[in-house]
């Protein structure tokens, strides 16, 4: 980390000005062979470039042409097991770091490995998650895009995280659970199917879908890149 100081850049002003305006000098006394001249056209010219270069500066720094505000934000991905939430969290998060802006991506699955005793009961998941979007907020508070990617099962926990947050996005990722079922990564539908984990979204327990989602992405027929640059365009880039 550093602290940005703006003596270096002053100093580097005042040294442009010096050696242009010697250049002045020189092509003066070239032309002239007069110093005295070449001299006095040399003090007046790094005087007056001087002052040029800051009203030149302040005038287009005063010009928004290109400028448009961008207010982090907090871009929530939420949607079955297996309906490619954590892939899109992460092409998403990437493209914002290359905006140059400052983006965390939050993981469902990873943040369960640091908090590796949170449950799956209603209870459980709608405090993981208020917890989790405690987090974003605070992140967003301090200028951090933040990507979450969790199946956040329930309107309730969803819904306290948009007011905790400025700019809460909802992003459903509505691949149906026919086709998450078919992908089946992780093997884990075939062990809720078989009874061996309980409580799994989609089988034994609840989803509730937004209904107010401002983007919507079914990565049935659609590829990850698509549906990261639909979701960029929801976004406004
Ligand atoms: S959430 O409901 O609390 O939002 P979260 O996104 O953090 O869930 O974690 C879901 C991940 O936990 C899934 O991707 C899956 O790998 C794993 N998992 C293990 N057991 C379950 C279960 N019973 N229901 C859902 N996901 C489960």
């Amino acid at each position: 980390m550093f602290q940005e100081s703006n003596r270096p850049s002053i100093i580097k002003i005042i040294s442009w000005c010096f050696l242009a305006s010697l250049t002045t000098a020189a092509l003066v006394f070239a032309f002239t062979r007069e110093i005295k001249i070449a001299l006095a056209i040399a003090g007046i010219d790094i005087v007056l470039k001087l002052l040029l270069y800051f009203v030149h500066e302040k005038t287009w720094s005063t010009i928004p042409f290109w400028r448009k505000d961008i207010q982090p934000g907090v871009i929530w991905l939420t949607g079955l097991s297996g309906a490619g939430k954590s892939t899109i969290g992460e092409g998403v998060c990437k493209k914002l770091k290359a905006k140059g802006f400052k983006a965390e991506h939050l993981d469902g699955d990873k943040v369960r490995d640091i908090f590796p005793k949170t449950g799956f009961s209603k209870e459980e998941r709608n405090r993981h998650i208020k917890r989790v979007g405690f987090l974003a907020s605070m992140l967003e508070k301090n200028n951090v895009f933040v990507v979450a990617s969790f199946i956040s099962p329930y309107k309730e926990s969803r819904e306290f995280v948009r007011r905790l947050c400025n700019n809460y996005k909802e992003v459903h990722i509505a691949t149906p659970l026919e086709i998450c079922e078919q992908r089946d990564a992780k093997g884990l539908y075939a062990k809720a199917r078989a009874g061996k984990i309980t409580q799994f979204t989609g089988i034994d327990d609840p989803y509730e879908e937004p209904e107010m989602a401002e983007i919507t992405v079914d990565t049935t027929n659609q590829s990850i890149e698509e549906s990261v640059g639909k979701v960029m365009k929801g976004l406004g880039f």
